[in-house]
C-alpha cells in the first residue's frame, strides 16, 4: 500500500481575511452578528476541497509549504463565499415591459392584478423547455461565482402545474450537477394562484398538497416547501395547510411572509418552526418578539423594497431585538433583477442602518443556517468547504462602503481557483 502526501494549495500574502466567530454554532443571533474575526497578512491552507488551515502568513506550518500550489493573495480581502439564500433565477423570460410600466407609476399589484407579474413569468416558463431554461440558468450561475456567490438557492415557483413545477425542479437539479455553485432547490409551488384555478382556486391549494408535495418529497426533487403568503396569493389558512403538508413530507417550510401587507406570515412561520421567513417589511411587533425567542430565520431582501419602491423590513429591530437575521438578493425576473449580494450588503446598510459586520455575517453563516448547511458552508473554518472569495479592497468593510463596482478578483470554490484579475 502506498501513502501519497495530499497536495495543499496555500493562499499566501493576503492582506485581510475576516469571517464571522461562529464558536461552532451553526448561526449568530442579534447583536453577536458583529462579531468578526480578521487576520491581516493572511494565508489560508486548503486539503482538496476542505480548509485545512488559517492564520498568520508568518506562522505558516512548515509541512503544508513541501507539497503545495501556492497562490499569491496580495492586496485581496478573503472573506468567506456569499450563501444567496433566496432567488427565483429559473425563469422563462425577462419582465422589462412591466419595470417601465412601474417607473409610469404603476404598482407592483395592479400589474399582478391585471395578469402580469408572477403569472406573466408562468407564462414564459411554461413554454419554455428544459434545455432553454438549463442554458439561461446556467449563464446567470456563472456571473453569479463572479459577484462572490458560492452557494444558491433556486425555487420553482414558475411553473404551478404539475409538470411545470417538475419541470422546473428538474432543472434546477440538472444546474446542480452541472455547475461548481452550490445549489439548494425549494418547491414553491404555492408562489401564486395560476390563472386556470383563479374561479377555485381550493382545488389548486388541493393539487399542491394531495399530489405536488407528496410527488416532489418522493422524488427528493427539495427539502423545502415555500409559500407566498399574500392577500391576492395564499392566505394564511391555505400557508398553514400547505406548510404544515410538507412538515408531513419531510420539507422544511420557508415563507415569504408579510412582504405587501401584515397578513401574519411572520406569526406563522414561529408556529410551524419555518426555518426561514423572508420579506418582513411589514413584521409586527408581536412577531419580532417571537422571531427573538424563536430560531427562524429573518431574510431580508432589500433588493425587492429598493427596486419596487417599498419599505425595507425593520432589520435594525430584529437584530436588536435578538433575531436571527439573513440576507438575500431574491433575484428573480419581477421585484428585484440582480444577483449581487456585495448590493445588497451596500443596501442593508444604508438603508436598514445594519452594520457591514451583521451585512456580513447576514449573507454568509445566518443565509447557510436558513439552507440547514451551515456545517459546510458560511464562514471560514478549519474542516469546513473552501468557498472563498477574494477581493480587490482595503479591508472588509470597504465592500458595502463602494458599491456598484464589482470587487471580486478571484473565488475559491471547493478547492477550485477561478481567478478574474
Ligand atoms: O419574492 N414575493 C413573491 N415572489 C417574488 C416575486 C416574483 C416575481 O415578481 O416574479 C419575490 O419577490
Ligand atoms: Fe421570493
Amino acid at each position: 500500500m502506498t501513502h501519497k502526501n495530499p497536495t495543499y494549495t496555500i493562499v499566501q500574502n493576503i492582506r485581510q481575511l475576516a469571517t464571522p466567530v461562529t464558536n461552532g454554532k451553526p448561526f449568530l443571533r442579534g447583536r453577536k452578528m458583529r462579531n468578526m474575526e480578521t487576520v491581516d497578512n493572511a494565508a489560508v491552507v486548503i486539503n482538496s476541497d476542505t480548509i485545512e488551515w488559517i492564520g498568520k502568513d508568518a506562522d505558516l506550518p512548515d509541512q503544508y509549504s513541501g507539497n503545495a500550489n501556492i497562490i499569491d493573495g496580495s492586496g485581496l480581502v478573503a472573506l468567506p463565499g456569499f450563501v444567496d439564500m433566496h432567488t427565483h433565477m429559473v425563469f422563462g423570460a425577462t419582465r422589462e415591459e412591466e419595470f417601465a410600466m412601474r417607473c409610469s407609476g404603476a404598482t407592483y399589484q395592479e400589474i399582478a392584478a391585471k395578469g402580469g407579474g408572477i403569472n406573466n413569468t408562468v407564462r414564459s416558463t411554461r413554454e419554455a423547455d428544459k434545455s432553454k431554461l438549463r442554458k439561461q440558468t446556467m449563464r446567470f450561475l456563472d456571473r453569479m461565482i463572479r459577484h462572490g456567490t458560492t452557494t444558491v438557492e433556486i425555487k420553482s415557483g414558475y411553473g404551478l402545474s404539475e409538470n411545470d413545477e417538475v419541470k422546473m425542479l428538474d432543472v434546477i437539479k440538472m444546474v446542480k450537477e452541472d455547475h461548481l455553485i452550490n445549489i439548494v432547490p425549494t418547491f414553491l409551488g404555492a408562489h401564486a394562484i395560476p390563472p386556470e384555478y383563479k374561479e377555485h382556486r381550493e382545488e389548486y391549494v388541493e393539487l399542491v398538497c394531495k399530489k405536488m408535495i407528496p410527488y416532489v418529497a418522493r422524488k427528493k426533487l427539495t427539502g423545502f416547501c415555500d409559500v407566498f403568503c399574500e392577500n391576492g396569493f395564499f392566505t394564511l389558512e391555505e400557508s398553514r395547510r400547505i406548510l404544515q403538508t410538507g412538515i408531513e413530507y419531510g420539507l422544511s417550510p420557508k415563507i415569504h411572509a408579510d412582504e405587501l401587507s401584515p397578513l401574519g406570515g411572520s406569526e406563522l412561520a414561529v408556529e410551524v418552526n419555518a426555518v426561514s421567513a423572508d420579506h418582513l417589511e411589514h413584521i409586527s411587533d408581536k412577531a419580532i418578539e417571537m422571531f427573538a425567542k424563536s430560531d427562524v430565520i429573518a431574510g431580508m431582501l432589500p433588493g425587492v423594497s429598493f427596486y419596487l419602491g417599498h419599505d425595507y423590513a425593520p432589520a435594525r429591530k430584529l437584530i436588536d431585538s435578538g433575531a436571527v437575521v439573513a440576507l438575500a438578493t431574491d433575484f428573480n425576473p419581477g421585484s428585484c433583477v440582480s444577483y449581487s449580494v456585495p448590493l445588497m450588503m451596500t443596501m442593508a446598510c444604508t438603508q436598514m442602518k445594519m452594520t457591514p459586520e451583521e451585512t456580513l455575517t447576514a449573507a454568509t453563516i445566518n443565509a447557510a443556517a436558513s439552507l440547514n448547511i451551515a456545517d459546510k458552508v458560511g464562514s471560514i473554518e478549519k474542516g469546513k468547504q473552501a468557498d472563498i472569495v477574494f477581493l480587490q479592497m482595503p479591508n472588509y468593510m470597504y465592500l458595502p462602503y463602494h458599491f456598484g463596482e464589482n470587487h471580486v478578483a478571484a473565488v475559491m470554490k471547493s478547492g477550485t481557483w477561478l481567478e478574474y484579475r
